[in-house]
């Protein structure tokens, strides 16, 4: 029982350090949800526009995420792709060599597709609100759960700039971040931007495992199953015990 009981908390340990997100910063709940067709749908769009310059889903098709986003072919053609020679059924991958990127971010760009799945939702809805200024980096901005991030804030103009607030450490020094503070506001109010990120958090999600989506509708379609079965069944039992009572 004991091992029992040791070997749980083995399994468990590593999904509890990363639900802290690592660095001691607080993660934010995504409060995504999957079902919400038009979340999707706007996460798509966001995705397509500020992230696809740079980031591929190399695992998803366009075709695909129009079959279970509610797009038909010609949403699909007209919204997302931009290049003539990219067909429904390839896969969406950005436009930047793999090469370039390394260059041009000292870093190599990673392919988005399982993003929410070796961080998490909500990492990930917290990272995309944690860039801050910092004059040291080489895009003047640093990030709260990625320290020394490569990539720019690119939702700069939407959300704006915001500054470190760090906690009182000992004897005076700079304690751990503990905050950020908004200092030039950006073109959406807040609740907007949040919008906005929790969108893209919920796309990626769906991209991370878009079985998700197909599971919980054939979920819908057992119960109703077992409902009528069990109506079915119920009023067989009344007519074989009928005459008995
Ligand atoms: C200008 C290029 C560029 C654009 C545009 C861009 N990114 Fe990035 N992104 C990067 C680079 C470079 C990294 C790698 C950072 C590193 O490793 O230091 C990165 C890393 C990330 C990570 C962290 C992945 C990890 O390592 O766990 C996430 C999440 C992410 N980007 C999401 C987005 C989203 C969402 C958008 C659109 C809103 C976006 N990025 C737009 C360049 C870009």
């Amino acid at each position: 029982m004991k091992r029992l009981l040791i070997a749980s908390m083995l399994l468990l340990a590593p999904g509890l350090v990363s639900a802290s997100g690592g660095g001691g910063y607080h993660l934010e709940d995504a409060d995504i949800d999957l079902a919400d067709k038009e979340s999707l749908q706007r996460g798509a769009r966001y995705f397509v526009d500020h992230c696809m310059g740079c980031h591929s889903l190399g695992y998803m098709r366009y075709n695909r995420m129009g079959e279970d986003l509610g797009l038909d072919e010609v949403q699909v053609r007209r919204g997302f792709i931009f290049d003539v020679k990219t067909k429904p059924g390839d896969p969406m991958v950005s436009a930047m060599r793999p090469a370039d990127g390394e260059q041009w971010f000292g870093t190599a760009v990673p392919d988005l597709t399982l993003v929410t799945r070796w961080r998490s939702p909500d990492w990930v809805f917290t990272y995309l609100k944690g860039f801050y200024a910092d004059e040291n980096r080489p895009y003047g901005v640093n990030n709260a759960v990625f320290p020394d991030v490569g990539m720019p804030h690119v939702l700069a103009g939407l959300q704006g700039v915001q500054k470190a607030v760090y906690a009182k450490g000992e004897d005076g020094h700079q304690g751990p971040l503990e905050g950020l503070e908004l200092t030039q506001p950006g073109r959406l109010p807040e609740q907007e931007y949040d919008q906005v990120v929790r969108d893209l958090t919920n796309f990626l999600t769906y991209v991370g495992e878009p079985m998700k989506l197909e599971r919980r509708r054939l979920g819908i379609y057992v119960l109703l199953f077992l409902g009528v079965l069990f109506a079915l069944a119920y009023a067989l039992k009344k007519e074989y015990w009928k005459d008995i009572h």
